[in-house]
């Protein structure tokens, strides 16, 4: 496995892979790997003959006093993982590398990127496309794969592929959770023993959904309520948001008669989590 650390190395190496005729896969990650980015970084390496991970906790999609500081850093044990699984290229650069200086040039999808998470982090989307917008250019992947887990993240990342012609395939993976539910997250280690143990009211209230979208409620507003009472419950919880959306470009609804997105966003002490799933009502599926 090649660990390379520069845009330059990281060139060369797709170019010789590009020289032989392979196909170029990449799974973009903040590190702090855990089995969720595994599932992605497997289904790359079964899918591409050269599978590239990048690793770089991006600057610029935290905000002031959010925990950039404190996010988990573990590039051995990333490194370990990314070697066992067969991945031929980790890129994990510096922020020099990436930021040699002031950067004046942003991604900006509109639209998508207003509501839900991007309604408390303004500005995190921005800094989110415009990375994965430098590593499509460094990396050059035929087919890059993202997490369902971050769904608005997601459909951001296609429609910024679409708008601005980008060369690459996007392809999303399930996500994967605990057995209780919780679905994997770097953050979940922040969590305390009781919030740890609460933290899967986001899961329930989210199935609480599906069941009775899937018994005929429609009106949005009487689902997240239902869903409100459920986080409710659990007394380190506090709502940031509950929100069901069109899939597409992620605006609100106030009939479920199409395939929604359902999404909240908890708060527990100083860690935020997120969880989502897509439901289709009874009618739609007919
Ligand atoms: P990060 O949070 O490290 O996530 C990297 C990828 O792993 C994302 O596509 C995310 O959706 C996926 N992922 C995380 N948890 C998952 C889970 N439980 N199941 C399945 N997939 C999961 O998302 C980012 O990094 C960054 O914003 C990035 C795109 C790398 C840009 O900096």
């Amino acid at each position: 496995m090649i660990v390379a650390k520069t845009i330059a190395q990281t060139r060369q190496h797709i170019v010789g892979a590009r020289a032989v005729g392979k196909t170029i896969g990449c799974v973009p990650t903040m590190g702090g790997l855990h089995a969720g980015h595994l599932s992605l970084i497997r289904r790359c390496r079964q899918e591409c003959d050269f599978a590239v991970v990048t690793l770089f906790v991006n600057p610029t999609q935290f905000a002031p006093g959010e925990d950039l500081d404190n996010y988990p850093r573990s590039f051995e044990a990333d490194a370990k993982m990314c070697r066992e699984i067969g991945v031929d290229l980790i890129f994990a650069p510096d922020n020099r590398q990436m930021y040699p200086g002031e950067n004046l040039t942003w991604v900006n999808v509109e639209k998508i990127s207003s509501g839900l998470c991007g309604a408390s982090r303004p500005h995190h989307f921005r800094g989110v496309c415009t990375v994965v917008a430098k590593l499509f250019h460094i990396v050059t992947p035929d087919i890059a794969y993202f997490g369902q887990k971050d769904a608005q993240q997601l459909s951001l990342i296609r429609r910024m592929v679409a708008d601005l012609n980008f060369s690459v395939e996007i392809r999303s993976c399930p996500t994967v959770r605990d057995k209780d539910g919780l679905a994997l997250s770097s953050r979940n280690q922040y969590l305390t023993a009781q919030e740890r143990q609460q933290a899967v009211c986001l899961y329930r209230a989210l199935n609480h959904a599906r069941e009775i979208i899937a018994s005929g409620a429609q009106n949005a507003a009487a689902v997240i309520a239902a869903m409100t009472e459920i986080v409710e419950q659990s007394s380190h919880a506090r709502i940031d948001y509950i929100s069901i959306v069109d899939n597409e470009l992620l605006q609100p609804v106030e009939l479920i008669n199409r395939p929604v997105l359902v999404a909240l966003a908890i708060h527990f002490g100083s860690t935020r989590l997120i969880d989502n799933i897509v439901v289709e009502p009874p009618a739609a599926k007919r």
